[in-house]
């Protein structure tokens, strides 16, 4: 039986990316999405082109008062398209990064980013558990950030290390029931996050490759496949793990 994973922030980046890398292992995927549903159903296309199936459904992860219903709007799309009460692989993807100084960050950006990092995985997991089929797994997307600290990161690396302590957290209180929790940490990657910052700026692009072993800054490509290779059988007996995806950066 193909296994299901539910991925927040699908519809582009690198939520995106672990979508279509799991199809390809052979998974089916519930496409989560804030807010663009044409770019989430062009993953949803994406992947029944693999032969697999999927389905997208809209998820905000920073407002938690909408898990008890997300949940029952799940539930439904799993016993309509699978003919099944519980899915197997939750990955907490989805995010946004603030590249400020400590000094001029706002209450306001503080608060965003710990409610869609720290709380919105916290209660979406308390809220899906439920859901979650025993021997299931779950991955939260943590950062380089954590080991190593880059000027203008604060409060989103201290929401990522918040992740990974709940991470141990999970894999001790879940592991029970037979779900491994594990925290996939990237360093630099070339996507839209923060505003395009690793991308777009070629000084900061320079400087994170300069600082990485295998010369250069990630792509897409670099993590998608391997959250894919983290969730199947072969890794089955790996939990409560930060496991850094960086090409070795700051060594
Ligand atoms: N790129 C990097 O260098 C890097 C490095 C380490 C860790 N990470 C982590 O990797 C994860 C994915 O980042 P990325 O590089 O793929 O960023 P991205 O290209 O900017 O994509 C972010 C995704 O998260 C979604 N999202 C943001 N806030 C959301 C919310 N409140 N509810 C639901 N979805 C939300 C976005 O949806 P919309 O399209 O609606 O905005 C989008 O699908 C994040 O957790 C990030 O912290 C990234």
């Amino acid at each position: 039986m193909s296994k299901i994973a539910l991925i927040t922030g699908a519809n582009r980046g690198l939520g995106r990316n672990t979508a279509l890398s799991i199809a390809r292992h052979g998974g089916d995927v519930i496409v989560a999405y804030r807010g663009n549903a044409a770019q989430a159903g062009e993953v949803v296309a994406e992947i029944e082109a693999l032969g697999r199936k999927a389905v997208a459904l809209q998820l905000d992860v920073s407002e938690m008062a909408s898990f008890p219903a997300f949940a029952d709007t799940l539930r439904d799309s799993l016993r309509k398209i699978w003919g099944r009460d519980s899915f197997d692989h939750l990955v907490n993807n989805a995010g946004h990064g603030e590249f400020v100084p400590i000094g001029e960050t706002t209450e306001a950006q503080f608060d965003g980013l710990f409610d869609v990092h720290v709380k919105g995985v916290f209660f979406l997991a308390q809220a899906l558990l439920p859901l979650i089929a025993d021997g299931g797994r779950i991955v939260n997307f943590s950062t380089g950030l954590t080991r190593f600290s880059s000027p203008g990161f604060a409060a989103y690396a201290a929401a990522k290390g918040a992740v990974e302590t709940l991470t141990r957290y999970m894999a001790q209180e879940f592991g029970p029931r037979g779900i491994a929790v594990n925290a996939v940490a990237p360093g630099a990657i070339e996507t839209d996050f923060g505003g395009g910052i690793v991308r777009d700026n070629p000084d900061l692009n320079a400087k994170f490759a300069g600082l990485t072993a295998l010369g250069r800054v990630g792509l897409p490509d670099d993590i998608g496949p391997m959250v894919a290779s983290l969730l199947s059988d072969d890794n089955r007996w790996v939990t409560a793990q930060r496991i850094e995806v960086s090409g070795g950066q700051a060594i």
